[in-house]
């Protein structure tokens, strides 16, 4: 019965708002739902010990050194959040027109990862592959002479990247870069490696949007960046095709799990995904989302835990099977709350 012209549906024989007149039936007819298992939370990390530093456009986002992240991994296992995600703050001393620490098997991430996973095994954790925190300008590659980005060489560091974290311990390499062919590369050298366990969620449909900006005062790559873009490696967002041929290709390279990235904007686009490939899917309510949403709230313009469920309920209604938000833990209170 999914055509409303079924006259089967014409009034008064059908009246919609009777389902809806109470709690019961609206629960009873209910056809998605967040759950805590479908949470991913980034988390932003410093050098150092005892230092947490609040994030100006990121209201209620604190980045903070390793030992203030262990209170947080453990309330994530205890709400039962699945999987933690890091992004680093690289010292700008470290930042190079090459990124190389970003392989460095004692730098901030793969220390990072050990600690965390010798503290906390079955919490699933997550690490970004991608030079920008590492880089000098920015960028999330080495650049050729006219600042663009050459895609073979950049891969074949963001294989020692994920080499390097997986080495480590960690359970997920997101690579986020966009460069051709990095998925399968990645995969050819986890697997000589015999890291098999090692699953890949594929930033696959990435666009070049304006919405990252928060994030990147979070890890300091605005600065760096200036009024560089990154339109020649992330896609064009008026593009929605492209995203089904990229998602294609990580797929055929090996991706256990594909993204679309940013999230609220760009729902078709996960629809899309889910109907054209049924493969894990997930989204990310990227910093400016978070940022929007918060300071609406913040000004008493927004309901903020309603339109913070309203938008996870969203992403679950148009197919992701989860969601990177910086709400994680908030929604996961709430859940608890509620149950
Ligand atoms: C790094 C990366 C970015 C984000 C995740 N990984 C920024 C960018 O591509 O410039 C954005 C996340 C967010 O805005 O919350 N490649």
């Amino acid at each position: 019965m999914k055509s409303p012209a079924n006259s089967l549906l014409n009034f008064p024989g059908h009246r919609p708002r009777r389902m809806r007149r109470d709690d019961w039936s609206r629960r009873l007819m209910q056809e998605n739902s967040v759950s805590t298992n479908d949470l991913i939370y980034p988390v932003f990390l410093l050098e150092g010990q005892g230092k947490s530093e609040a994030v100006a456009s990121m209201p209620g986002v604190n980045r903070v050194s390793l030992d203030l992240l262990f209170p947080v991994a453990q309330e994530c296992v205890d709400l039962g959040i699945p999987v933690l995600a890091l992004f680093p703050v690289i010292d700008a001393a470290l930042k190079t027109p090459d990124g190389k620490e970003a392989f460095n098997p004692k730098g901030l991430i793969p220390s990072a990862v050990r600690e965390l996973k010798k503290r906390f095994p079955n919490l699933g954790i997550m690490t970004d592959v991608a030079l920008d925190p590492y880089t000098s300008h920015g960028q999330d590659g080495v650049l050729d002479e006219q600042g663009r980005i050459l895609n073979d060489e950049t891969t074949a560091i963001l294989v020692q990247q994920a080499v390097a974290q997986a080495e480590a311990g960690v359970d997920i390499v997101a690579p986020s870069d966009m460069m051709d062919g990095r998925i399968g590369k990645i995969r050819e050298a986890l697997e000589q490696k015999k890291l098999i366990h090692t699953r890949i969620m594929a930033y696959s449909a990435k666009y070049a949007s304006a919405f990252y900006g928060p994030f990147r005062d979070a890890v300091g790559s605005a600065k760096n960046l200036g009024k560089a873009d990154k339109k020649t490696y992330q896609m064009d967002c008026a593009n929605g095709d492209e995203a089904l041929r990229e998602v294609a290709l990580d797929i055929s390279e090996g991706a256990d799990m594909v993204m679309v990235k940013p999230g609220m904007p760009y729902l078709d686009i996960v629809r899309r995904v889910r109907e054209e490939f049924d493969y894990p899917t997930y989204a990310y309510q990227v910093s400016g989302e978070y940022a929007m949403l918060k300071a609406a709230a913040q000004n008493g313009w927004l309901d903020h835990d309603a339109v913070m469920m309203e938008s996870l309920l969203a992403f679950k209604r148009a197919g992701a099977d989860g969601v990177l938000t910086y709400f994680a833990l908030e929604a996961a209170r709430l859940i608890k709350a509620a149950n």
